[in-house]
């Protein structure tokens, strides 16, 4: 064939290929935002690199943690508590292939689910790494190498975060691993250490402590889940070491090596700098993660920020005309996957000449330990920090009815209103619940309500919700129950 028969072939290739916008990353942004897109109107693709769609929360984050969450916490109730509530058993026994199956099934078939939500939307789902050349031009080359060029009128970056490591830590994902490996291990490790008392530190310590494991986290802090209200953290801390998970706080792990099929840490104390070496199986790493950047992005001088996240504007652009970013990889919010999603559907309503936007102040986040743990808005800290004049109500799940005949009378609702005009202006909750019953608090601060709308507000008995209520009573000192 001569050059000018293949220039013709591949511009014409290009004219095809003509987007409105097309989305890199297929995450909880990704994928969302081109749902969105294409329910607009917009001619839209999103590109791809792994095999399945829905990027670190479907694959390997949120919802093979929440598969092994739930059906460890079901195994540890029916092992150590179901004799509570007058039903003995005999003979429980953990069949971890079956329960790593069961999880991986359910990944399989929620990824399979945006595979077809994609073709009901008419969303193009291009399969390879997608790089971007210029901002009308994205370079998708497949699993061969083959490239092949789209135009697009837009582009939205959604390319997520990786786990990061500690210097000279190198996770091999067998003795040393990140969230990835220790969501599946082949077999009960007999001695877990942990790094990092945060998110995935202490849902991923649960879940092997509840299937056999000893458990031991090291964290950097004095405390545990920077960011979250003290209180709530020293709750919290109470309520996992009563289940039996170690924890070295305020220690800095300082090495970690195998020798043989072991793994030896050596941390120390940043106050008395006593040192200490833990012998284990596995090593969790889950020191936080960072932005996935790559050089084509750099090289288009897309601007970043100190912690090497992508500057955008309040709606989501770059530095660079008509490409957008949005997730884990931007220099807003936190790292989480509704936050994701959310900025998915604004830009997408933004490109399309709509008026979308995401209220930062009033971002849930949850931890889905038993019990969990869920925030909304300021805590105690910041409100101090800020010289903002707070009042507090709080309600303890002891006082709760449902919470009680359930035996689930650990933690408390704690709201935190304005002194003067008692707008709600923060919420903690630890309960069973404490994931559901942040959403009425959410929606309650997105209204802009007071804690006395709240107090107002029928729920219904018995409820775990009433403790809700109840707190929203305590911050004008008139809780029923309590
Ligand atoms: P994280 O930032 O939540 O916690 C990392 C912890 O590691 C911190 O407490 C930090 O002080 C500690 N640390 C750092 N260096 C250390 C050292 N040398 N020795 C000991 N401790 C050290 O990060 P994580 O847990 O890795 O989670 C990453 C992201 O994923 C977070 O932004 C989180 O929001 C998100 N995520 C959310 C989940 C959820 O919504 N349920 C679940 C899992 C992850």
């Amino acid at each position: 064939m001569s050059r000018r028969t293949t220039e013709t072939i591949f511009r014409s290739l290009i004219m095809d290929s003509k987007f409105d916008v097309i989305i890199i990353g297929s995450g909880p942004g990704g994928y969302v935002c081109a749902i969105r897109a294409a329910q607009l109107g917009l001619k839209t693709a999103c590109v791809e690199i792994a095999e399945t769609l829905g990027g670190v929360c479907l694959n390997r984050g949120c919802i093979p943690s929440k598969s092994l969450l739930h059906s460890s916490e079901i195994y540890h109730k029916a092992k150590k508590e179901f004799k509570n509530l007058g039903i003995d058993f005999s003979d429980i026994k953990l069949n971890l292939p079956k329960m790593m199956n069961n999880k991986n099934r359910s990944v399989l078939t929620l990824t399979k689910g945006i595979e077809f939500l994609f073709k009901k939307n008419k969303v193009t789902h291009l399969k390879g790494k997608g790089s971007i050349l210029n901002n009308s031009t994205v370079v998708v080359t497949d699993i061969d190498g083959n490239k092949k060029k789209y135009n697009t009128k837009n582009i939205v970056i959604g390319t997520g975060s990786t786990p990061t490591s500690l210097p000279n830590i190198k996770i091999d994902e067998k003795l040393i691993v990140s969230s990835t490996g220790a969501l599946s291990f082949e077999e009960v490790p007999k001695d877990l250490i942990v790094i990092g008392g945060g998110y995935i530190g202490l849902e991923l310590s649960s879940v092997w402590s509840r299937l056999g494991a000893n458990v031991t986290v090291v964290e950097f802090l004095d405390h545990i889940i920077p960011g979250m209200d003290r209180d709530v953290s020293d709750e919290f801390l109470k309520i996992l070491k009563k289940q039996g998970i170690n924890f070295k706080l305020d220690s800095k792990v300082t090495s970690v090596s195998t020798v043989k099929n072991k793994t030896i840490v050596d941390f120390t104390n940043n106050k008395t700098a006593t040192r200490e070496r833990i012998e284990c199986d596995k090593v969790l790493v889950a020191v936080g993660r960072k932005p996935n950047i790559s050089e084509d992005m750099l090289k288009l001088g897309i601007k970043l920020d100190d912690k090497k996240r992508i500057k955008v504007k309040k709606n989501f652009s770059t530095s660079v005309e008509n490409i957008y970013a949005i997730g884990d990889v931007i220099d807003k919010g936190p790292m989480l996957a509704h936050k994701a999603e959310d900025e998915g559907i604004a830009v997408a309503e933004i490109i399309s000449g709509q008026a979308g936007h995401v209220n930062y102040d009033v971002i849930p986040a949850v931890i889905y330990t038993s019990p969990e743990v869920a925030t909304v808005g300021k805590n105690e800290e910041q409100l101090k920090a800020e010289n903002v004049k707070f009042k507090v109500g709080k309600f303890p799940f002891l006082a709760n009815s449902r919470a009680k005949v359930n035996l689930e009378t650990e933690g408390f609702v704690k709201i935190l209103a304005d002194e003067k005009s008692d707008k709600v202006l923060g919420v903690s909750i630890i309960s069973s619940l404490a994931g559901t019953l942040i959403a009425e608090l959410a929606l309650a601060m997105e209204f802009g309500a007071s804690s006395e709308d709240i107090a107002r507000t029928c729920h219904a008995h018995p409820t775990h919700s009433e403790a809700v209520k109840e707190a929203a009573m305590a911050v004008d000192k008139r809780p029923i129950h309590f």
